[in-house]
């Protein structure tokens, strides 16, 4: 069996991997070999071989500009918001949405010892962020009497806790005939020379293919199957780790209905130049988006005559997709790159010992699914306020954003701010949490709560 998998790796240069084969026991060494024998070598050296044009980025920067931007929420008496929510609401009602939650990161920043979903970030409740999504996309099937069929994203890292607490908590009130949880793919990792790199004696370091991996994996696990059976045509995108994602929010779905848009992507006004989200940019008439690492600052930086930011637009990778987009794309081997990022990765090197290094010493290879959008048919962009749809939750202390106290305060925050437009009052401090079950938006929260009322204690509404 060495001989034939030397003979795979050698024009590739990576017989190293089998460095410690004679160390192995039995067992180890047919799981050496199956990852062996499932990796692209050719792919693998192409990516690393690729490196991209100097000045790629910066050519795309200098000829982009952000594109004509729908703005969501702040008018809800007009005519346009009316229309496009009524539209979203007849699909809602027609059982034609499904949900594809993704949930395969690694979430390696948070250093949460469980996948990211499982966190307890309800501000008074405790309840986890799968817990809050569940229940907004049973809310929201509730609302319009028609099933949203679930489909969640793990990865190998992730799979088999996720789906045990899942499973233990049933699904949190989505009927299991209603949820799917799908695996997706993984990469190696390279060294500086292009030399896979080993966890471990006899295992190959490999990681989740990015949220990108999630169209090869909905059509593999026959996800995409099940949502053409059930007649879904439209498919609501949102990641795990921000808990104020409007899920199949009616007025976002109708505007990418009346547009006829294969693709819409929900964006917010950067508060920084270089806030860490994608920028989304037209160029060429083409929407597309320029990863913050990929933006150069000076095109980062740039204002409009009126002192504001010119590409103001960030991605907070929350779109609605045509089933039939997503069908023809995944025929395209070719329909999302890989983006290439230098990691820290401990590995075992050549003497056998395990090393922990404490810079980026690995280029990861990783697909982006926000790269579908250039070629989408009449895709468009909506705005959010932020404070209204995303705050996601990706550090530990002593970090100063994004962090579990940032993401409470937010919900508590947007929650309050629902409760005095309804004509309560709520005391400065106060804890608010309300479950999408008792309201899921602020129109529902009307004929909940009486006017008048004062929170001034820590509030979970349920
Ligand atoms: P991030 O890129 O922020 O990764 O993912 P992460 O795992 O949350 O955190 P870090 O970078 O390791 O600290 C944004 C969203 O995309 C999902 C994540 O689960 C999260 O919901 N994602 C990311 C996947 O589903 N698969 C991937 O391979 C990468």
């Amino acid at each position: 069996m060495k001989s034939q998998l030397e003979k795979l790796l050698a024009p590739f240069d990576q017989t190293h991997l089998l460095q410690f084969w004679n160390e192995l026991d039995n067992a180890e060494q047919a799981n050496l070999a199956k990852q062996i024998n499932a990796l692209d070598l050719e792919l693998i050296q192409t990516l690393f071989e690729n490196q991209g044009s100097d000045g790629q980025w910066e050519q795309l920067a200098a000829r982009a500009n952000v594109p004509p931007a729908i703005t969501l929420g702040d008018f809800s008496n007009s005519e346009a918001f009316e229309e496009a929510s009524s539209a979203g609401e007849g699909l809602l009602k027609s059982g034609k949405l499904g949900m594809i939650l993704v949930a395969g990161g690694q979430g390696s920043r948070l250093g949460f010892d469980h996948p990211k979903g499982m966190f307890p970030i309800g501000p008074v409740s405790r309840r986890t962020l799968y817990q809050m999504h569940f229940e907004q996309v049973l809310a929201r099937s509730k609302q319009f009497g028609a099933t949203i069929p679930l489909y969640v994203m793990t990865s190998p890292p992730t799979h088999e806790e996720t789906t045990k607490f899942l499973s233990e908590n049933n699904f949190f009130g989505i009927p299991p005939a209603d949820i799917k949880i799908f695996c997706q793919g993984v990469m190696p990792a390279v060294d500086e020379n292009g030399r896979l790199l080993l966890e471990s004696k006899g295992k190959i370091f490999v990681s989740p293919d990015g949220h990108g991996g999630t169209l090869a994996a909905f059509v593999k696990s026959g996800c995409l199957d099940d949502a053409t059976s059930r007649g879904v045509e439209h498919l609501f995108y949102g990641q795990v780790d921000n808990p104020l994602l409007q899920i199949c929010e009616p007025a976002l779905i109708g505007h990418h209905l009346i547009r006829g848009s294969e693709m819409t992507s929900q964006v917010v006004r950067k508060n920084d130049p270089t806030q860490k989200v994608g920028n989304v940019v037209e160029v060429d008439g083409k929407v597309q988006i320029i990863e913050y690492s990929d933006l150069p600052r000076q095109y980062a930086q740039q204002l409009n005559e009126d002192g504001s930011l010119k590409l103001w637009a960030g991605s907070i990778a929350v779109h609605v997709f045509t089933l039939d987009f997503l069908k023809r794309s995944s025929q395209s081997a070719d329909a999302l790159p890989f983006h290439r990022a230098n990691k820290v990765v401990s590995f075992v090197d050549h003497d056998g010992t395990q090393v922990t290094p404490t810079q980026p010493n690995a280029i990861k290879f990783e697909r982006f699914i926000f790269d579908l959008l250039p070629s989408a048919n009449n895709a468009i962009v909506c705005e959010v306020a932020p404070e209204d749809g995303f705050c996601a939750l990706k550090n530990a202390p002593p970090a100063t954003s994004e962090t579990e106290e940032h993401v409470k305060a937010a919900i508590s925050s947007l929650h309050s701010r629902w409760l005095e437009a309804v004509g309560a009052t709520v005391e400065p401090g106060t804890q608010i949490e309300i479950n999408p079950l008792f309201a899921v938006d602020q129109k529902e929260l009307e004929s909940r709560v009486n006017r008048g009322t004062t929170f001034n204690q820590p509030t979970y509404l349920k």
